[in-house]
């Protein structure tokens, strides 16, 4: 059968390990999962409870292809409150998770071979979902001398853009934009005519204090988010977006075309991720104490050298000095510690093959588990 070229999308090889992980599960073998970055938890209690009435009382048909108005009322307020930031509610558009709002920011702001920045390392959906759509993703490159995260000097070597798809805090790093940073970014992007996508889906999950969104520098950005990690709804498959007044409609038309209207139960239901702060706030207090395990378990045999875990559940660790081939290196733990990661070429084809990421989202017994293991075999096998 012949088949489209824009099907050759790369894989996104963190679910080739979890396909690994779950082969090694079922014949037997035990599995810590450092591989995946989505909550161990469910959604919020109230989250659940509010399905539960939906599903009885409701008739779940397709809503607005835009979403509920009483989610995007929600979520604008959600921005008022968090962040002193206005937003009018219509410029706020639900979508299927941030993937799906990748879809149609993309389709809306970019046309067959536009030049879009991605950093390097990234997410790999931004470029391959780019590529398949005939968009040119331009690499970045960047490493620990910019913290891991672009400069307004490295986007201008990349040569004229279109736009920036940037993420922050990002994964596979953690790293998120300090104010400073982000507002050198934007100025960028204004005065090229670089169109900016923020992707804010790790938002809430932060170690460092208040993340600043960039529509606190300039409405006209794009901006991305999820119900999939803060508010740990990952297979509720929502999100939303928010975009600037004049580009409503065009992503209204798209969204009608593709998608008819996002997940009924799940917009329903989440309404109330907003009001359970405690239960939310205790998952990334589960978060900050596995992460301060890590740096110490891993720290104490010489694994110290990531990027600034600023946010998300995600460290992207140096290995240059144990391996120049890291899928290889994840094979092995996976193989003979039961230790599931990610090797650092989903996130970089170039410099990933010096880089692991581990996500640290599980539970604080399973992240402590998997340090000890990890640490002893550094020590043991780790120079040999
Ligand atoms: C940076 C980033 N953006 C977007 C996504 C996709 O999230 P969603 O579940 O909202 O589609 C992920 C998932 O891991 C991610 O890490």
């Amino acid at each position: 059968m012949r088949v489209a070229r824009r099907a050759e999308i790369a894989p996104f090889y963190v679910m080739e390990v979890m396909k690994a992980a779950a082969n090694r599960a079922r014949a037997g073998g035990d599995v810590l999962h450092l591989e995946v970055g989505q909550p161990s938890t469910a959604a919020p209690r109230a989250v659940l409870d509010a399905a539960a009435r939906a599903l009885t009382s409701d008739r779940l048909g397709y809503t607005d292809a835009t979403g509920i108005g009483e989610l995007r009322e929600r979520i604008a307020r959600h921005y008022s409150e968090h962040y002193g930031v206005a937003v009018e509610p219509e410029r706020v558009i639900v979508t299927m998770g941030a993937s799906g709002g990748f879809a149609l920011a993309f389709l809306a702001l970019f046309d067959v071979g536009d030049r879009v920045a991605v950093a390097q390392p990234g997410y790999p959906c931004y470029r391959n979902v780019l590529e398949a759509f005939g968009v040119e993703a331009v690499p970045i490159p960047v490493g620990p001398s910019t913290r891991f995260v672009p400069t307004a000097e490295l986007l201008e070597a990349a040569g004229p853009l279109q736009g920036l798809v940037l993420a922050s805090p990002a994964n596979p790093t953690g790293t998120a934009l300090r104010r400073r940073e982000l507002v050198e970014i934007v100025d960028y992007c204004r005065t090229t005519g670089t169109t900016l996508v923020a992707d804010e889906i790790y938002h809430g999950i932060e170690y460092v204090p208040l993340v600043p969104t960039a529509l606190a520098v300039d409405p006209n950005v794009v901006v991305l988010q999820s119900f999939s990690k803060y508010f740990s709804m990952t297979g509720w498959r929502l999100g939303w977006m928010v975009v600037p007044t004049e580009l409503v409609r065009p992503v209204e038309r798209l969204a009608q075309n593709l998608f008819i209207s996002p997940p009924t139960l799940s917009q329903l239901a989440a309404i109330a991720a907003f009001d359970a702060a405690d239960e939310l706030e205790a998952n990334v207090a589960r978060y900050a104490a596995n992460r301060q395990l890590l740096i110490d378990g891993l720290g104490a045999v010489g694994l110290d050298h990531f990027a600034s875990p600023d946010g998300a559940f995600y460290f992207y660790i140096d290995v240059a000095h144990l391996t120049d081939d890291s899928q290889a290196l994840c094979r092995t733990w996976l193989d003979e510690l039961g230790v599931a990661a990610t090797p650092g070429i989903d996130f970089d084809p170039v410099a990933g093959h010096r880089y692991v990421r581990l996500s640290y989202s599980e539970s604080t017994d399973d992240i402590a588990a998997a340090t000890d293991r990890i640490a002893d075999w550094v020590q043991t096998r780790g120079a040999g």
